[in-house]
C-alpha cells in the first residue's frame, strides 16, 4: 500500500460544477447541429465528470466508454497506452467528444485521440477536467480544459490514487506525511 497521506483541497464541488455549466455552453457550440453526440468516457477516472457533464448537455446524446491501460496502482505514467476495451457503438461519420479525466504526459489522451479518428468519426473533439502542462512529454493539447493545475498528484471526483478518493466530491492534492 501507499505510504500515509493527507488531501488538501484544491478546486472545490461548487466550482467544478460551474465551470461545467460553462464548458457544457461550448460544447453545444462546437457540435452546433448535432444529430446525436456520442460522449466517450475514459474509464475509470472520467466517469464522475462524463455524469456531471451530460445532465449538463442541452444536445442529444449516446454515452459510451473506452478504457486505456494506465497508472497501474502508482503515480507514473505507463507511457506505453494499450486500449483495454473499446467502444460498444459505431461511430464512423459521427461526432464523437472524448471525455478524459486529467492529462498529464498527454501519452493517453493522444493515444486514445488517434484510436478513435482512426474510425473516421464527424467531428471529434476531446476534453479533460484537468491540465498538467507542465508534465507534457507529447505535444497534445485537449480542444476543452476544465482547469490548469500545477505539477501536484490530485484525488477526487473520480480520480484516485492506488483506487482510493474517487469519492471524494472534490479535487483535492495528495500531500505526504
Ligand atoms: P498521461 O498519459 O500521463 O497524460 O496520464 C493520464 C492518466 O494518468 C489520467 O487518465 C489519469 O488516470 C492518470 N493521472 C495523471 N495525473 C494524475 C493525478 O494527479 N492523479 C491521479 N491520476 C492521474
Ligand atoms: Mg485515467
Amino acid at each position: 500500500m501507499s505510504q500515509p497521506y493527507v488531501i488538501d483541497q484544491m478546486i472545490s464541488a461548487k466550482s467544478i460544477a460551474a465551470r461545467i455549466e460553462a464548458l457544457a455552453h461550448e460544447i453545444r457550440e462546437a457540435f452546433e447541429g448535432t444529430d446525436q453526440l456520442v460522449v466517450v468516457g475514459l474509464l475509470r477516472g472520467s466517469f464522475i465528470f462524463i455524469a456531471d457533464l451530460v445532465r449538463e448537455l442541452d444536445l442529444p446524446v449516446e454515452v459510451d466508454f473506452i478504457e486505456a491501460s494506465s497508472y497501474g496502482d502508482g503515480m507514473e505514467s505507463s507511457r506505453e497506452v494499450r486500449i483495454l476495451k473499446d467502444m460498444r457503438g459505431a461511430i464512423e461519420g459521427r461526432d464523437v467528444l472524448i471525455v478524459e479525466d486529467i492529462v498529464d504526459t498527454g501519452h493517453t489522451l493522444a493515444r486514445v485521440h488517434d484510436f478513435v479518428a482512426a474510425r473516421n468519426p464527424g467531428r471529434l473533439k476531446t476534453i479533460a477536467l484537468l491540465d498538467k502542462p507542465a508534465r507534457r512529454e507529447v505535444d497534445f493539447r485537449a480542444d476543452l480544459i476544465g482547469f490548469e493545475i500545477p505539477d501536484e498528484f490530485v484525488v477526487g471526483y473520480g480520480i484516485d490514487y492506488a483506487q482510493r478518493d474517487r469519492n471524494l466530491p472534490f479535487i483535492g492534492k495528495v500531500r505526504f506525511t
